[in-house]
């Protein structure tokens, strides 16, 4: 008889986002005259950038002729690509990571989701309320859970993320051994500071812990001060894991390009204590998993690293962020507390609602769909998200109808 992993069934009936696509496709088939403006999951609006398109045409054309055709990549991500990484995102910030120490992939959502496997299923996981559900729904499935009550798994040591502490969690009061952190965060749109990434760096070196960083959203860091690697805290390399996307920073939530810093030195414990590198686990797991990024899309991510291509991402950071000022200001001024938007394409709202009933209320009085914070853990109850990544016009449009509404 086949029979399924039971762990499935512990997760909730289905995605936070297919569950909203969900309700948004049935509230639009019964209001079909209703203009809907979706400000709910973080995808992209605008196109790829000029330099992008001109070196994914190129390496189309490349793929046509026999002389330049290429089959099977290397699974680890051409070379070029990872040179350009190490080097602009990573050593001219004065982290030393190396080409070699980059693994390109499809997504960070698929990295951060599959890195779990490296690790044995009895080990302590600490995970952030409110969170990306990725990192939780995939220790679920793996079994390193309990059931869920009351909103909560057992056996996750939660890590709150509140206006208490500025949506950056206090280090766990018990000894854990994986820690998911990011930032600037997802959903909340706070930041971490340097000392306070420091603690908790500290925190994984003297607990034989290991940080999972996902920086998807580094790009959109303002603030000098703020720190956008993991590595730029000494003596981070031994204890952390990063995670990387072009999709927001360039717009390839379509394209699909990502990738993960796992350098040499970054170790975990067998059985018997002895230390292992994570860097052969997981490019052994990559080698045996994955076939590699296409290469005209690895073209293309390349061209973001050349001077046209930065120019030309900047600027699109800078369109999503002046969408974020004016949510900010907007909701600010129609008397709710926010977080984020300055140094993030999320805005965190405090609805003093039930987050389910406040989106609700958003799509059928302002046809606007957001985030409903709950979707995110029990720290999001009250919440919602907006996201920045819309055109400045439906933006502009969507605040003046919740205006209206809330008003
Ligand atoms: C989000 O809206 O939280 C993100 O777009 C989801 C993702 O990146 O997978």
């Amino acid at each position: 008889m086949i029979t399924i992993n039971e762990h499935y069934n512990k997760l909730q009936a289905s995605y936070l986002f297919s569950n909203i696509a969900k309700r948004v496709t049935e509230y639009q088939k019964n209001n079909p005259e209703k203009e809907i403006i979706k400000m709910g999951i973080g995808d992209v609006t605008k196109p790829l950038p000029p330099a992008c398109i001109k070196a994914f045409h190129r390496a189309v054309d490349e793929m046509a002729k026999e002389s330049s055709f290429r089959g099977y990549g290397p699974e680890q991500g051409y070379e070029f690509l990872r040179k350009a990484i190490s080097e602009n995102d990573f050593q001219v910030r004065g982290a030393a990571i190396e080409a070699d120490e980059i693994f390109v992939s499809d997504g960070a959502k698929c990295d951060t989701g599959n890195i779990q496997e490296l690790f044995s299923t009895e080990i302590v996981v600490a995970i952030p309320d409110p969170v990306y559900p990725v990192y939780l729904d995939t220790n679920v499935m793996a079994g390193r859970t309990g059931n869920f009550q009351k909103g909560r798994y057992e056996n996750i040591v939660y890590l709150n993320a509140v206006k208490e502490n500025n949506f950056v969690p206090a280090l766990p009061e018990q000894k854990v051994d994986l820690i998911y952190l990011c930032f600037p965060n997802n959903p909340t749109g706070s930041t971490i500071s340097r000392d306070e990434l420091k603690t908790w760096v500290e925190y994984a070196r003297q607990n034989k812990a290991l940080i999972l960083f996902d920086a998807a959203y580094e790009a959109f860091i303002n603030d000098a001060a703020l720190p956008k690697s993991i590595y730029e805290i000494d003596g981070a390399q031994e204890v952390a894991i990063e995670f990387r996307s072009f999709s927001k920073k360039a717009g390839f939530t379509g394209t699909r390009c990502a990738y993960t810093v796992v350098p040499k030195a970054c170790t975990a414990y067998d059985s018997s204590g002895q230390q292992q590198l994570l860097h052969n686990l997981w490019s052994r797991r990559h080698s045996t998993k994955f076939n590699g990024v296409s290469y005209p899309v690895q073209r293309a991510a390349e061209a973001i690293y050349s001077p046209e291509g930065q120019q030309q991402s900047a600027d699109l950071i800078t369109y999503y962020m002046t969408n974020a000022a004016l949510i900010r200001s907007q909701i600010t001024a129609l008397g709710y507390e926010c977080v984020g938007g300055d140094n993030s394409p999320y805005i965190w709202i405090d609805g003093h609602a039930d987050s389910w009933k406040f989106f609700d209320l958003l799509l059928e009085k302002a046809g606007v769909v957001c985030t409903p914070g709950a979707g995110f853990g029990t720290c999001g109850e009250g919440y919602i998200r907006l996201s920045a990544f819309n055109s400045y016009e439906n933006v502009s449009l969507a605040m003046q109808r919740i205006r209206q509404s809330l008003d």
